[in-house]
Order: C-alpha cells, then sequence, then structure tokens
C-alpha cells in the first residue's frame, strides 16, 4: 500500500514548479554515434558531474598501438569490478601481464555515473535468504555486503583517495506502517543473529529505529512513520574507481580506453598448455590466457551464451543534482542520506554533498524508475536522458523536505544516467563461465555495486588465483545458476 499523501506529492508535480534556471549537462566530446551497436555501450553516453572534470587517465592508451603479445588475463570494463579485479590481481602479483579494453572513457560506466552512495542496505532482507538458501549461506551474503562497504573504507583511507569520501548517517524512511512494521521486525531479527552468530554477523554497524514523531522531528518530514538509521558512506564513485585504475597502472597494468570488445573466440589451448582467447576490438584483436567479463548490463551483448539465458537484464537508472535555494549547510536534515524503501517510485534516494566538497549543497536525487512503463528495464542506451523521470527527481526534492528547508527555488545542476544490470536473485554473477574455459565473470551488480563490487572482485581473483572460491563466497552468486534457472 503506497502512503496516500505521498502519492499525493508526487503527482502533484507540475512543469512551473521546477526552476527556471534548468541547465542540462553537456554532453562528452561526440564519439561516432552511426558505429552504436545495440546492447553494446553506446558511443556517446550523457556525462555525470562526477566526471566533471574528466580524470587524467580518462582518455588514456598505455601503448598507442593495441599490443600483440599474450597477456595472462585481459579485462573487459573500467568500472568498479575491472578495476578492483586489476588491482587485485596486481598486488598479489606483480609479474602478471593484464591488458583492459575499455569501449568508453576509464570508469564511464555506472560505476563514473552513480548516486554516490557507498552504503549496505539488503541485509534487510535476510529473513527471505534465510528460507531460500538457509542460515549461512544467508549469513555469508550479508557479511560480503558490510565487508565490501568496509574495503571500499579502507581503501580509500589507506592510498587517500581525494573522491570526497564521507562517513554519513544513513537512513532508510518509511511511510508505509506495514512496511514499517516489517523493517522494525527485520532490524530486531538482525540484533538476534548478531548476538547468536556473532562471529558470522558483523557487529561494527549498529540500527536505530526511530519511530512516528521522534523520527518525524529528526528529518522534519510530515509523512514518515518510522525510519532505520545505520551508518555508511557518500562519495565521488568516479573518482574512487579512477585511483584503483592508476594504482594498477603504476603496476604495469596496459589500458586502452576507447576500444570497445565485439566478440570472444576460444582458440585451442596454447603451447603452454594454457587457455587462450582472443578478443575482437573495434582495433585490432587481442591475445589473452584467461579473460574477465567485468561488462556490468553490457554482458549479454557481448556473450551469446549469457544472452541466450535471459538471466541478465540491463535497465537505466537515472539521477538529478540539484540545488535547493535555501542555504543549507548548517541544516542537520540534510547531512544525513536518505533512502526511501517504500516510496511510490520504488526505492528513491538522496544525497546532500557535505560542506567542504566540490559540490557543496547540491543534493543528488535518484530513483523514480516507476514513472516508467518498462521501469527502464531492457535499455542500455546511456545517451539520454527519460524527461518525464527527471521533471519528477527534479522537484521532489522540495515537495518533501519542505520549503522552510529547502527555500523558493531548485537549480538543476546535472541530469544524468546509467546502465545497471538484474538478476531475478538480487545477486551478482560471480566465478567460471561454465564450459568456457578460462573465461571469467563479475558481473549484474543488480544497481548495488559499490556494496557487492569490491569483495566479488576479490572472490574472483582467489578463484582464478587459487582455483577455488575462498570459504567466505556465498554459493547464490555462482554463476551457473544463470544457466540452472533455464532447466
Ligand atoms: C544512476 C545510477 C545510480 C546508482 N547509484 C548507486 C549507489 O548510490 N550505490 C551503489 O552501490 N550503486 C549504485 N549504482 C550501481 C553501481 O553504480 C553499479 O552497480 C556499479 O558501478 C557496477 O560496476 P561494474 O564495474 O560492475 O560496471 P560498470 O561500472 O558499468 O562498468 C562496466 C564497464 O564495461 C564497459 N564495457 C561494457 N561492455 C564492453 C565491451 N564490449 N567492450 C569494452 N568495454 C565494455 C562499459 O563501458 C563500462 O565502463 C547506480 C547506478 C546508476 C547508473
Ligand atoms: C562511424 O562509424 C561508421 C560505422 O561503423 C563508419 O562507417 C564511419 O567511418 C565512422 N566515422 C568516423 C568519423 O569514424
Ligand atoms: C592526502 O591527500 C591530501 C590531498 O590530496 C594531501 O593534502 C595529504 O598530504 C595527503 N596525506 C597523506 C598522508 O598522503
Ligand atoms: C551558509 O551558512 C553558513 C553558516 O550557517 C555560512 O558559513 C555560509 O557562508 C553560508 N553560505 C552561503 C552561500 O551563504
Ligand atoms: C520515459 O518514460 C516515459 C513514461 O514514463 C515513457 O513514455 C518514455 O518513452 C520514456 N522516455 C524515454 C526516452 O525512454
Ligand atoms: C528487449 O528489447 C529488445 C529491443 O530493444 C526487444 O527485441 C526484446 O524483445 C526485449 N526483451 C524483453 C525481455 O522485453
Amino acid at each position: 500500500m503506497l502512503s496516500t499523501s505521498l502519492l499525493a506529492v508526487c503527482s502533484s508535480f507540475v512543469p512551473s514548479a521546477w526552476s527556471a534556471a534548468v541547465s542540462m549537462a553537456p554532453l562528452v566530446s561526440p564519439g561516432n554515434e552511426s558505429a552504436y551497436l545495440p546492447g553494446f555501450p553506446h558511443p556517446n553516453p550523457v556525462k555525470s558531474y562526477w566526471q566533471d572534470p574528466p580524470h587524467r587517465i580518462a582518455n588514456l592508451r598505455t601503448t598507442p598501438e593495441l599490443p600483440s603479445e599474450t597477456f595472462d588475463y585481459v579485462i573487459i570494463g573500467s568500472g568498479v569490478s575491472g578495476a578492483a579485479t586489476a588491482l587485485k590481481l596486481l598486488q598479489r602479483n606483480p609479474e602478471l601481464s593484464i591488458l583492459m579494453l575499455e569501449a568508453r572513457t576509464a570508469a564511464s560506466g555506472a560505476s563514473g555515473r552513480n548516486g554516490g552512495h557507498c552504503k549496505t542496505g539488503d541485509w534487510k532482507q535476510v529473513k527471505e535468504w534465510i528460507e531460500e538458501y538457509g542460515e549461512d549461506e544467508a549469513l555469508k551474503i550479508g557479511k560480503l555486503e558490510q565487508d565490501c562497504v568496509d574495503d571500499m573504507a579502507n581503501f580509500v583511507r589507506t592510498y587517500n583517495v581525494s573522491s570526497g569520501w564521507q562517513d554519513v548517517e544513513t537512513a532508510d524512511l518509511y511511510f508505509t506502517k506495514e512496511q514499517f512494521e516489517k523493517a522494525v521486525a527485520t532490524v530486531e531479527f538482525q540484533r538476534e543473529l548478531e548476538a547468536r552468530r556473532p562471529h558470522d554477523v558483523p557487529q561494527n554497524n549498529p540500527r536505530t529505529v526511530w519511530e512516528g514523531q521522534a523520527a518525524r522531528d529528526y528529518w522534519k518530514w510530515p509523512q514518515i512513520l518510522g525510519a532505520v538509521t545505520y551508518s555508511g558512506h557518500t562519495q565521488n564513485p568516479y573518482l574512487t574507481v579512477c585511483a584503483m585504475l592508476e594504482l594498477s597502472l603504476a603496476k604495469g597494468l596496459n589500458l586502452q580506453t576507447n576500444t570497445m570488445a565485439t566478440s570472444l573466440k576460444q582458440m585451442s589451448t596454447s603451447s603452454s598448455g594454457k587457455s587462450l582467447w582472443e578478443v575482437s576490438t573495434e582495433r585490432g584483436t587481442v591475445k589473452g590466457n584467461k579473460v574477465v567479463l567485468a561488462t556490468n548490463g553490457f554482458t549479454p551483448a557481448l556473450h551469446p551464451g549469457f544472452a541466450s539465458t535471459n538471466f541478465l537484464e540491463p535497465g537505466r537508472s537515472q539521477v538529478s543534482a540539484v540545488h535547493p535555494s535555501a542555504n543549507t549547510s548548517s541544516n542537520p536534515v540534510f547531512r544525513r542520506s536518505n533512502s526511501y524503501p517504500d516510496s511510490p517510485s520504488g526505492g528513491d534516494y538522496i544525497i546532500a554533498r557535505a560542506p567542504g566538497d566540490v559540490h557543496e549543497g547540491d543534493v543528488i536525487y535518484g530513483g523514480g524508475q516507476q514513472f516508467s512503463p518498462t521501469r527502464e528495464r531492457n535499455i542500455t542506451d546511456d545517451s539520454v536522458i527519460n524527461e518525464t523521470i527527471a521533471k519528477y527527481l527534479r522537484s521532489i526534492g522540495r515537495l518533501t523536505y519542505g520549503y522552510e528547508n529547502w527555500g523558493e527555488t531548485t537549480e538543476v545542476v546535472a541530469d544524468w544516467v546509467g546502465i545497471t544490470c538484474y538478476t531475478p536473485d538480487g545477486f551478482p554473477v560471480v566465478g567460471a563461465v561454465p564450459g568456457e574455459d578460462g573465461l571469467w565473470a563479475s558481473v549484474c551488480m543488480n544497481g548495488h555495486g559499490m556494496a557487492w563490487a569490491f569483495r566479488s572482485a576479490e572472490a574472483l581473483v582467489e578463484m582464478m588465483v587459487e582455483g577455488e572460491a575462498p570459504e567466505w563466497f556465498p554459493g547464490p552468486f555462482r554463476v551457473e545458476r544463470a544457466w540452472e534457472a533455464n532447466e
């Protein structure tokens, strides 16, 4: 059931209510539109404001020509999945030769254009996971999520990455009694798990429940019935991932941006008995003993086997960065990041840029897919925004936070979209591609990659190097399930 008051808020947005100061984000230097292959990365994606200015490695080609040697690894995709895989491989063994192909500029996929949250959240489904997979596997999933976020935080701190990383209090806000009661029960259940299985359940992120008036006072938002707070982070994800790429480059990674892989071919094993793959690109063919797909929602286009499973569904997510006219810097309402699991548009979220940040005072609003009849699924084109969704995202902040908090007008700083990827069970697809010796994947992060991908890459690297998944790897992430689902 949707809250009628919030529905009213959402359906009341009208063009005249948004700012006169609409300024559209400029496009990146135009790619060759006529070279677009449906399902593959679009040559001319809209730019996110994280990518302004472009990073110094944005258009890097380590060698001007594509190298002809056979690499130990060819990694396709330079998002967090590909970047973390390269870095973790090279940290284990600096002797490895690794080539990375990126269709567009470095980290320009979902990783360079997301909402900026690095927080857990899927732990809320722990009861459902236990019913489906049993307690041990369910707890592995929950632990991977928290460990992944903690690892990202450690990475940023260890390497002193300047990506606007913030530790924030994050909240899930509820508008319906039914959903809030379920959330409270989940928190209680989670606490019971923490006490009963202290070694298997992270102890470092306690949740606080806010009920009724206490929640409304804290968020100054009259429609809220309750909230659950815990700790999370916000960041410029583009800069975090570019830092992973730069560290890998310093250890010998060969990065080839603006080089799209168009097909894969398994060759007979090399003279050394190792697997051997040829990857065709628009600029020629490259060779590797192992190939890693880190291609997120574009995976089915490149790999017909994955496409035939129909297990990986691409989707398009959208964000607006807006600037309230009120001075929000001393208003605590804007110092927290919020997600709305039961909002009418389905899973909206908001992040305010912190004081001192280059984007101080901006508010990033994400979500709104529910306004599209297809929920923006089965779309791989990130060269256009959806205007209907943009209208909602640009105006909803002032309506929900109230004029006293927000001010009279809203400046639209930027709108952008990115391509995500969903599986029916909500989990990434990580490991060896069945029946294709030397082909590996860590794909389809279900719109939650900042909390899944870094640890998935760790598991993948362990599988590729040690020949076995680590003990903490959750079985439900296995690649084989994409094929088993059709059996
Ligand atoms: C608008 C938006 C908001 C989001 N908000 C959040 C959030 O707040 N928190 C969160 O945790 N997650 C969020 N996500 C999801 C998160 O960004 C992704 O799950 C994560 O970045 C996926 O990382 P990845 O490396 O697997 O894929 P990507 O970052 O998409 O990288 C895949 C790369 O592969 C390249 N590629 C694909 N095919 C080929 C090919 N054939 N040849 C060469 N290169 C190829 C692509 O160009 C791309 O750069 C959001 C996503 C979007 C789009
Ligand atoms: C653009 O792509 C088309 C189709 O691949 C190709 O024929 C054409 O030469 C390209 N143009 C430029 C300027 O690269
Ligand atoms: C971390 O980075 C900041 C800004 O780039 C710099 O001022 C600082 O000296 C760095 N600290 C360390 C320990 O490297
Ligand atoms: C906003 O308010 C803070 C203190 O409340 C002040 O330091 C800052 O200068 C103000 N910013 C603007 C743009 O007025
Ligand atoms: C955006 O969503 C609307 C409806 O919500 C839909 O009709 C339209 O086709 C979408 N636009 C694009 C560019 O996909
Ligand atoms: C996805 O979109 C393509 C065309 O863009 C269409 O051919 C296909 O049937 C769609 N698949 C689903 C599952 O809707």
